[in-house]
């Protein structure tokens, strides 16, 4: 991997994430950011990116074409959300959305129209368990965004979105993997499926995470520090039935693997050893363990408040700000340059926290 790390060229980002809103119009339970401990169940100054900020930065980025990703919050409810995507597809970019898609059905055909690629419908298990976990009357209303979305491609003839469900698995629904995804597989509607499990942290993680970043980078977070909304007591999973939960999945990617459904998720090893060592929150012995992250070098969040960081779960150290400065700028920027040179070689405490620990990078 250093040699991957060393060879990757930083002169373009391959893939930016911006935060349009902080706003959610749901309260998940397991939500690092809205959940019951969720970093911003507390906050009061909700932010919103600027969308002329916003259409400026993505005409700063139109040269290097990364990937995009709209996230929130929840990324629907942002109320430039047309101008946004008519400016992403002016400058040529594709778009993932992930929504927990109760405003679907209303974005429908303009989410059609602008030819966002991927759309990811949260959804955490068949009706009841689903809506125990995200609010009563969510999963009917994701349900209808999905069929809009998916009527509205057959209207236009068009071929995206591609429809995805994301399920992030947790002690209240991981029995319902199988039947639920059975079940929503049954319509024919979706080209993506990802089994997330729930990402966690411990409070003894944190606090290093708390030294850490004092020590190398001169930062004290404060109660909004989106890490801290990962904090879990590993008590708190030790009921799940492994074996129960890996059949499930076993099946769910042979089926999807029949149907020609994209099947991704995190860990990917879900062999009895390594899901016991994720909720054991054993993270060094697990199989898809990293030593180090290659995404300073592809990769930039833009929070709504402008911040840029280095990846998506890193928020307290900040390397730039759009509203103050060119995007590119941050990229190439000596704040960046100083991170990647520090990051070379190692990870953070709460890495193991991080979606994107768990993937091909
Ligand atoms: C924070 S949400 C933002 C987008 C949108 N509101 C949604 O629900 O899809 C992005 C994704 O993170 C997932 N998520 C929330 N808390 C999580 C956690 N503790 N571990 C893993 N995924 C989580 C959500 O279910 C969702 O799929
Ligand atoms: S809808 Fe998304 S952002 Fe909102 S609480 Fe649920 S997981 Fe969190």
């Amino acid at each position: 991997m250093g040699a991957k790390i060393a060879s990757l060229s930083f002169q373009k980002p391959k893939w930016v994430v911006l935060q349009v809103t902080e706003k959610c119009n749901l309260r998940c339970k397991m939500c690092y950011e809205w959940g019951d401990s969720g970093s911003y169940f507390h906050k009061n100054d909700l932010r919103e990116l600027d969308i002329d900020v916003a259409k400026r930065v993505l005409e700063e980025l139109s040269e290097a074409k990364p990937y995009l990703e709209l996230f929130g919050g929840e990324p629907l409810m942002y109320p430039h959300l047309r101008p946004l995507l008519e400016k992403i597809q002016e400058i040529g970019c594709m778009v993932d959305i992930p929504t927990n898609g109760t405003l679907l059905e209303k974005h429908a055909d303009l989410l059609v129209e602008t030819e966002v690629r991927r759309i990811w419908v949260s959804i955490d298990g068949p009706e009841e368990i689903n809506d125990a976990q995200r609010g009563k009357g969510v999963y009917q209303r994701a349900l209808r965004g999905l069929r809009a979305v998916a009527a509205a491609k057959r209207n236009r003839n068009a071929q995206y979105p591609l429809l995805g469900v994301t399920m992030v698995v947790t002690p209240l629904n991981y029995r319902y993997v199988e039947s639920f995804f059975r079940g929503l597989l049954e319509e024919d509607i979706l080209d993506n499926v990802s089994i997330e499990f729930q990402l966690y942290t411990t409070k003894e993680r944190y606090d290093d995470y708390l030294q850490f970043v004092k020590k190398e980078f001169s930062i004290e977070p404060d109660a909004s520090s989106m890490a801290g909304g990962l904090i879990r007591s590993i008590a708190d999973f030790q009921e799940v039935d492994i074996d129960d939960l890996t059949a499930q999945v076993k099946a769910i990617r042979e089926l999807c693997a029949r149907k020609k459904v994209n099947c991704i998720g995190y860990p990917k090893t879900m062999t009895h050893e390594n899901v016991e060592r994720f909720y054991k929150g054993d993270w060094e012995h697990m199989t898809d363990k990293r030593s180090k992250c290659s995404f300073p070098w592809i990769y930039m969040e833009i929070s709504a408040n402008g911040d840029v960081s280095p990846c998506h779960t890193f928020y307290d150290v900040c390397v730039g700000n759009v509203y103050r400065e060119n995007i590119m700028d941050i990229w190439k920027g000596s704040v960046y340059q100083e991170f990647r040179r520090k990051m070379r070689n190692k990870l953070s405490p709460i890495c193991s926290s991080c979606s994107r620990y768990y993937s091909d990078l």
